[in-house]
């Protein structure tokens, strides 16, 4: 039997939409756009439809988390800076009933201490860092297996 066509959510925050200039040393030359099409292109593969957001507002995040609900199969998120300090993010996975993946292009257990701490790692599935863009592609790949998995 065919495999159903997923919807999943990849969702960015603050500061994302400045990939390309932002640290290059830390983040990398891709910019939000050529990880967005990348993801486009590999979900389509996947056999999977993508819906690529950012926002730099963390009520922004929280509304369309809660909008998820019912229209998404899995999350990947990277929260960016609201990782470490976002109680309001966290909540609002918490009421999703679908696998959260967390991503983040840096390592941030390799970084400053305050970056140490995750809101995110306890209500999701599993986290994928430091591998730069390629993290939202091994990210994809997690949410297939997952949904297999039934
Ligand atoms: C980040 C790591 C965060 O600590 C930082 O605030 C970001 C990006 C990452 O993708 O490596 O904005 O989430």
């Amino acid at each position: 039997m065919a495999k159903p066509r997923h919807n999943i959510l990849i969702l960015n925050g603050p500061n994302l939409n400045m990939l390309g200039i932002r640290e290059p040393e830390v983040y990398g030359l891709q910019t939000l756009t050529d990880i967005a099409n990348d993801c486009q292109e590999y979900a389509d593969e996947l056999g999977f439809d993508v819906d690529f957001r950012q926002t730099n507002a963390e009520g922004e995040l929280v509304t369309i988390i809660q909008q998820a609900r019912g229209n998404h199969a899995a999350l990947i998120i990277n929260a960016g800076a609201y990782t470490h300090t976002s109680i309001a993010i966290h909540d609002a996975l918490k009421i999703l009933e679908v696998p959260v993946i967390e991503v983040h292009l840096s390592n941030p257990m390799a970084r400053e201490a305050f970056r140490h701490t995750s809101y995110i790692s306890p209500v999701a599935k599993g986290t994928i860092c430091g591998f730069g863009g390629h993290g939202y592609i091994l990210a994809l790949n997690a949410v297939r297996s997952l949904l297999d998995e039934g």
